[in-house]
Order: structure tokens, then sequence, then C-alpha cells
């Protein structure tokens, strides 16, 4: 038979309006890619564009891979129990109240493939992490964006823009790409003020990178408010982004119907046991906030020295003002510098830099130099 082009188009037609409205997310540009387009040597080629830990993983978790490695052949276990034990006993919680993922990004789609029918609101921030409007889209609902305060979220107004047809808000904290934080306390005046029946998502995904103070202590609210979610990762201070794993905490209920809308096997089991192994790794998840904070006061310093401004992050990366970035992204590409545009996120004039190892931060900054002609 004769291949029709116009067939695939046809068959396309017939997905709902609403996803075929998705506009796709854009990720890092791998090295590779870099590599091929711009004829550099993969190893010469460093990459600042998806907020990784830059350090590899732990030799405990590489340990535990190895070990997995051999039982690949069987399926995992659906249920994560022994993961899904150790956080509970981590976080005070029951086990029937935590939900893993396939990354914390999952636990995100869980949540609305759970609560939004098509029509349903969704409330988050200008600025604020690109799949909350990509998963509420793809239920057919509506997202209502809050315009930003100083870059962050402007809790008062997104209290205001809850109606009846709200279903879920999202709040991230550190948010990315911005790297704001909310202090605890109007993180938790805005759950006490929220309509009950309206689900919180707290995406936590940065929370390991705070000073011990701000860390949040939102699994210990879920008791008193059974609408809030809070999302966690292994991708980032545990260093595991390429194993997709995360989890969610929430009201057993809740967690109930999240794991009925979940794919049985939604994570492997590799990733299991990494994550097993990660978290009881505290000694390289507190090296590797501190790496970061280092980073982050090292790349402070040099972009002050520079004259480039920056929004203070608390995150492992930070929001740097170029003016027009899609020549300085280019311009750093050029030398082999892979960070991150932000257009997309209605920032045309930044660019967000990953906290890369300190030779890293260094060839970062006078890569920028040479970019911004400074
Ligand atoms: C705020 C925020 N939430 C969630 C995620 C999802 O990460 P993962 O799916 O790797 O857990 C990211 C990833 O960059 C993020 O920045």
């Amino acid at each position: 038979m004769k291949a029709d082009k116009l067939a695939g188009a046809r068959v396309a037609t017939q997905a709902p309006e609403y996803v075929r409205r998705i506009a796709p997310y854009v990720p890092g540009k791998p090295i590779d890619e870099l590599a091929r387009e711009y004829g550099l040597a993969a190893d010469a080629i460093i990459k600042l564009a998806s907020n990784e830990n830059p350090r590899g993983p732990s030799r405990k978790v590489g340990e535990a891979i190895a070990a997995a490695a051999a039982d690949v052949t069987r399926y995992p276990d659906g249920n994560g129990f022994e993961l899904k034990h150790a956080l509970a006993a981590r976080y005070g919680l029951g086990r029937e109240q935590i939900v893993l993922g396939n990354g914390s990004n999952d636990v995100l789609e869980l949540a609305t493939q759970a609560f939004l029918r098509p029509g349903d609101h969704t409330v988050y921030s200008r600025h604020a992490f690109a799949v909350y409007p990509l998963a509420t889209q793809a239920r057919g609902a509506i997202g209502i964006e809050v315009p930003a305060h100083d870059y962050g979220h402007d809790l008062e107004a997104m209290g205001k823009s809850i109606t009846a047809s709200t279903r879920v808000v999202f709040i991230a904290n550190p948010n990315n790409p911005t790297g704001t934080w909310l202090p605890v306390s109007s993180v938790k005046a805005f759950l006490d003020h929220v309509p009950r029946e309206v689900v919180v998502v707290l995406d936590e995904a940065y929370d390991e990178y705070l000073d011990a103070e701000q860390q949040s202590p939102s699994a210990g609210w879920i008791a008193e408010h059974p609408n809030l979610i809070v999302s966690r990762t292994f991708s980032k201070a545990y260093g595991l982004a390429g194993l997709r794993v995360g989890f969610g905490m929430m009201d057993a209920n809740v967690a109930d119907l999240l794991n009925r809308v979940r794919q049985p096997f939604n994570v492997n089991s590799v990733a299991q046991a990494a994550a097993l192994a990660a978290l009881a790794d505290t000694d390289y998840v507190a090296e590797s906030a501190a790496l970061n904070r280092a980073g982050l006061r090292a790349l402070g310093t040099a972009l002050d020295a520079m004259g480039v401004t920056y929004v203070p992050s608390h995150a492992n990366f930070i929001l740097i003002h170029v003016g027009d970035a899609s020549a300085v992204y280019e311009g750093l590409l050029r030398q082999g510098v892979i960070v991150r545009p932000v257009a997309s996120y209605g920032l045309p004039q930044h660019l967000r830099v990953t906290v890369g190892l300190p030779h890293e931060i260094e060839r970062f900054v006078a890569a920028l130099a040479s970019a911004l002609h400074r």
C-alpha cells in the first residue's frame, strides 16, 4: 500500500483539541547534540541546563544499582514496599500515605489525573514550573496563571484566584526557574485559608538544598490538611535524575486515588533500590547541599563583579538577567557551555544556570564574560 503522508495528520486530528494545543516541553540541550551540531568534543562540553546534581551518584548508590541489576528480568515491586517503608519512617507518616512516581513529575501528573475534569481550573504562579500548565492542559482543564511578585509566588493573589471551579493549586517551593522561596509560615497560612476541598500540590523538589531551619515541615501538616499533596524528588540533591524516582506524601484516601490512576509498575526496580540507598546516605545529601551553597556564593560574587543581576536563589540554579538571552545562550553554546533559556517561562531576558562543580562554575563565568563582551 502506498504511504499516505496525510493519513497520520488526519489521525492526529482525532485527539482532543486541548491535547493538540499542548506546547511540547523543551528539555535542556543534550551534550551529544551540542557536540554534533557545533563539532565540539563531548568531554569539553559542560551542561548546566537541567538542575542536576553535578557530583555523580554516591558510592553506596552505585553499589545498590549494581546489586539490583541482577534482578532486572523481574518486574519491580509495584507497591514499592521497602522504599515506602523508609520514606514513611523518615517523614513520620504511614506507608499508605506515600505514592511513588517516575520522577516527581509523575506525582504532579497523577494529582491532575485523579482530580481534574475537563473545564476544571488549576491555579499556579507566573514563572512557575512548566509541568503545571502542561499537566493541566492534558486533562482539558484550564490553568489560571497568577502574576508573580518579585519573580516569586504571590500567595495572597493566588488565594484570591481560587473559585468554585478550582480543583488544584500548585505551589513550587523553591520555585523553578526563579529560585524564589516562600517562608514556611506563609505556606502554612495559605493552607489554613484554602477551601478544604481544593487540592494543594506543594512541590518541594529543591527542599534539600535549603538551610536546615528553612526546610519544609509540610509532611507534618497532612493530618490537619488532608487536601495537601507534598511532592519530593530523588532527582536533585540525591543525584538520581536519570533513574526517575520521586514521591508524594498525602492523606491515605488521596494516596489511594493516585495509586489507582498510576501505572502498576511506574518506578523500576533499579530506581527503587538506588533511592533506598540514596535516602540512607545522608552525608551525600548534606555534602551536595554544602557544595551547592558554596557554588551559589561563588556565582553571586562573580556575577556581582561583572555587573550582571540575578534573582537570589534558594535552589541549585540561578536565574540571571542577560538582556538578549538568545544571543547570550548561543554565545555560551559556541564555547561548549549549555545553560537554559527561559523565554517559555515569560523570561526572555534571562537564562537559568545550574550550579556546577567549582571548575564548571569558573568555565561558565569566563564564557559568560566573553558572551557579554565584558
Ligand atoms: C519544581 C520542580 N518540580 C518537579 C520537577 C520534576 O523533577 P523530577 O521529575 O525529576 O522529580 C522539577 C524538575 O526540574 C522541578 O524543577
